[in-house]
Formats: structure tokens, C-alpha cells, sequence
């Protein structure tokens, strides 16, 4: 059965996204699959069986196109139920040796990872609470386990970029509830390592052979499409770690815990300083 009837999927052009697009369009659903890379994106298409993937091109640090691109893609595609946020880069910096440390990579690093999806999310989040007063709507995020436990000590901004991203959605997702859009599923993927780009010689010039760490991708991809199409409410947690984490009593279920009580009495605290209309 299809997962969903339509789904947005950025960073389609390898890994993660471009494995889980085929996934989606061979089980019928829609996709529009998005990347900077347009020859990658033409290749998807024959990929996936014919009409069942539509393509775009958008770089997501351009931040100023991400409201007008929402645009297009919601005038083409008014029946979009899905957006999964998946795109990513992950780089190295050694603050053992700061002189080393390229602040533009950094920065860039950050908008890509958390900024450009904080944009993406408020350009898309009116069509999805619109649509979910009447059916399921869906915001995915592909995010990771560091923001949770920062182990890798080789990427502190990337770790810090999906903390930031976690706190994000874990705020963004009550701000939902609270509105009382039920119906829209903020959904945060938790992978292990996964045999992908994102850590090969290209994107990582001092790794020798880093797109053989981890998981294979089909087993992944996989195992994704099964656990989101038990649908659930709050997270996906592939692999050991992550499984530890976010199960009973694990480190992020504690927190999640801890957040849905403790919210309660931060808001009613705050409530008597708020101006009133
Ligand atoms: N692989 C792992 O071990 C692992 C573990 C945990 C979490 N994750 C997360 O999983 C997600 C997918 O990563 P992956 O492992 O599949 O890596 P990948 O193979 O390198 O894929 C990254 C995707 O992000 C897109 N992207 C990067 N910068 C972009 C930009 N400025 N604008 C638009 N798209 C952009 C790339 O497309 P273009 O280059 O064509 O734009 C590509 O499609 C990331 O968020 C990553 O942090 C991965």
C-alpha cells in the first residue's frame, strides 16, 4: 500500500533520499524528488516506474528561493501530503588545531543541516495544517542519533546541527499539537552509520574509503519503509543506538518524557508575563 499519496522528497539525488524515493515510487507513491545535482535527478526518473517521480532543482542554502520554490511545487502538486526534510552534508573540523578550522565550510555546513530546513518547514507548514484538518499529513525528518549524543568527535557543527535541529522539531512538533493539527505526523528518523555519499572521499577529502561505513542502504532503506508504514508519532530509530535511545527509559525517551511534563508548567508560568490582545 502507498505510504503516502504525494511526498516531497529533499536530497534525492543520492543515499538515504534517492533510495527512499524509489522505495516510495514503486509502492505508489507520488514523488518530487529535489537536489542540486539536475544529471542525478534525470536518472532517478528511469529508476522508479514511468510518471512516478517528478523532479526539481533547488540548492536549500539559497534561502530567499525556498518560500517561492514551496510555491511552485504546491501550485503543481495542491495534493502534496508528505514532505521529507533528508538533505545533509557532514564535514570534519579540528578545533584542537583552530588555525585549521574554515568558518564559510562551517557556516555553510549549519544552513544546509538546520537553517535551510527551518525555512522549509515554515514554507511548507501552512499547506500541511490545511491539509491535515481533513486527512494525515506527514513532515519527515531525516536527522541523527550525534544530535542526540555527540560520539563522533571528528564533527562538532554537524552534531551541533542536528541538536539543533532535535530541540527544533521536538518544539515545533507541541507548537502543532497545541494548534490542534492532530493530524500532521512530525515524524524525526534516527539512522545508524549507512553505506552513503555522505562520508566518501568527495565530501570527506581525509577519509579512505568512508562510503563502506555502516549499515548497507537497501537493508536501511528497507527497514525505514517499514517502520514509517507503522506510522508512527514521534520517531523512527534504526540500528542498536538508536533503538537504545529512544526506547523505554533510553536517554531521548527520558527527555521526551521530561519535555511533555515539564512544558505544561513552563507554559503556564510564562502565561501570566505574555501580553494579552
Ligand atoms: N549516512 C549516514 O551514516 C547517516 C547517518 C545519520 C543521519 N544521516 C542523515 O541522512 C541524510 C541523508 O544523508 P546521506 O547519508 O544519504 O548522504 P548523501 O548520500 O551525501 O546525500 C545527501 C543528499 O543531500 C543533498 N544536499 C546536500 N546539500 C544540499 C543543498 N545545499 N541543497 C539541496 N540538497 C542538498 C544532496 O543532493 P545534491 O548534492 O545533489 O544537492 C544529496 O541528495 C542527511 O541529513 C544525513 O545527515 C546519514
Amino acid at each position: 500500500m502507498a505510504l503516502y499519496k504525494k511526498a516531497l522528497v529533499v536530497g534525492a539525488t543520492s543515499g538515504i533520499g534517492e533510495a527512499l524515493a524509489v522505495k516510495l515510487a514503486e509502492t505508489g507513491t507520488h514523488v518530487i524528488a529535489v537536489g542540486r545535482r539536475e544529471d542525478r535527478l534525470q536518472a532517478l526518473v528511469g529508476k522508479a516506474p514511468q510518471g512516478t517521480i517528478s523532479i526539481m532543482i533547488l540548492d536549500i542554502t539559497e534561502l530567499s528561493s525556498i518560500a517561492t520554490f514551496a510555491q511552485v511545487v504546491l501550485a503543481a502538486h495542491p495534493d502534496l501530503d508528505a514532505v521529507i526534510l533528508n538533505s545533509g552534508v557532514q564535514r570534519a573540523f579540528d578545533f584542537g588545531k583552530p588555525e585549521t578550522v574554515d568558518l564559510a565550510t562551517l557556516e555553510l555546513e549549519l544552513k544546509t543541516n538546520y537553517t535551510a530546513y527551518v525555512y522549509l518547514v515554515t514554507a511548507f507548514l501552512p499547506h500541511l495544517q490545511t491539509l491535515s484538518k481533513t486527512n494525515k499529513a506527514y513532515l519527515v525528518f531525516i536527522s541523527a542519533t550525534l544530535g542526540l549524543v555527540p560520539t563522533l568527535v571528528r564533527t562538532p557543527n554537524y552534531n551541533a546541527s542536528k541538536a539543533a535541529l532535535h530541540s527544533f522539531i521536538t518544539t515545533m512538533r507541541q507548537q502543532q499539537i497545541d494548534a490542534g493539527f492532530e493530524q500532521l505526523r512530525v515524524v524525526e528518523v534516527f539512522p545508524p552509520a549507512v553505506q552513503t555519499e555522505l562520508h566518501d572521499t568527495v565530501h570527506q577529502p581525509d577519509l579512505v574509503g568512508g562510503d563502506a561505513l555502516g549499515m548497507p542502504l537497501a537493508a536501511f532503506t528497507s527497514e525505514l519503509f517499514t517502520k514509517l508504514s507503522a506510522d508512527p508519532k514521534l520517531f523512527v530509530a534504526i540500528g542498536a543506538q538508536a533503538e537504545a535511545l529512544v526506547a523505554e527509559g533510553g536517554l531521548e525517551d527520558q527527555r521526551q518524557k521530561l519535555f511533555e511534563a515539564q512544558q505544561v508548567h513552563v507554559k503556564a508560568a510564562i502565561s501570566k508575563f505574555l501580553k494579552k490582545d
